[in-house]
């Protein structure tokens, strides 16, 4: 039996005129945690948007444990990224009129098939694990960078996500929120998730079992370096 997650064969895609991905080939297995590195532009979100399912490829072929997606519905897809992916996004996050809490309750319940009482109790437990129950009851809109960055790590870990993506986590956090980013994924990689970060900078790189850097729109596997 295979342990591929997800797969990229020979996968491009333009914007008009620009080529931003050439025959990117990328496999994430479980357990893997997989960084992708390259300078601004280079494709990094894009490359990640695809392997979600958010962004359509123009060419190539994608699998999601073995089946080839184009042979899935939308509706399947919308259920696969609703059930077994999560998102520590910038840009893809929270709802900022909701409270941390309430945020939580929203991603559980949709998620998962409990009582109210059962996701309060779950929500309190992370909320603990994580350090960040005296933010329970805030409103996210008053949250810094860094926190909320932390209430999508705990989203992650709530719901029974089997591959996590993280694009640029530790973008506009202070170092000791970059730390405790680092370190809760490190815990979600142990919790048995894949997980996939892009990032610009070297800071993942002891935590990745594999690295790559997309370059002029190709991918190419760093070799030796966090490899595990
Ligand atoms: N929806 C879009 N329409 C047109 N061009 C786009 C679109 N999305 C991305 N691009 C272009 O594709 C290229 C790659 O963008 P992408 O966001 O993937 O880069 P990135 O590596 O994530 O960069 P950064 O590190 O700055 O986040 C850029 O030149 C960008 O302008
Ligand atoms: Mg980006």
């Amino acid at each position: 039996m295979t342990n591929t997650i997800l797969e990229l064969r020979n996968i491009s895609k333009r914007y008009g005129d620009k080529k931003v991905l050439n025959d990117i080939s990328l496999k994430v297995n479980l357990g893997d945690m997989i960084l992708i590195k390259g300078s601004s532009g280079a494709g990094k979100s894009t490359l990640l948007n695809i392997l979600a399912f958010l962004e359509a490829k123009d060419c190539g072929e994608i699998f999601w444990k073995g089946k080839n997606i184009d042979s899935l519905t939308i509706k399947e897809k919308k259920g696969i990224r609703k059930r077994e992916m999560g998102f520590i996004f910038q840009e893809f996050n929270l709802f900022e009129n909701l409270t941390v809490k309430e945020n939580l309750d929203v991603v559980l319940s949709l998620t998962t098939k409990t009582t109210k009482e059962d996701r309060k109790g779950r929500i309190k437990e992370y909320l603990q694990k994580f350090q960040m129950e005296d933010r329970g009851d805030t409103y996210v809109k008053l949250l810094s960078g860094g926190e909320r960055q932390r209430v999508a790590i705990v989203r992650t870990f709530l719901t029974d996500s089997t591959i996590v993506f993280a694009d640029e986590p530790s973008a506009n956090v202070d170092d000791k929120n970059k730390d405790i980013i680092k370190g809760y994924l490190v815990e979600l990689k142990n919790a048995g998730k894949s997980i996939v970060i892009v990032s610009h900078d070297d800071y993942y790189d002891k935590i990745a079992n594999r690295i790559y850097e997309i370059k002029n729109g190709y991918i190419k596997k760093i070799p030796g370096e966090g490899e595990r």
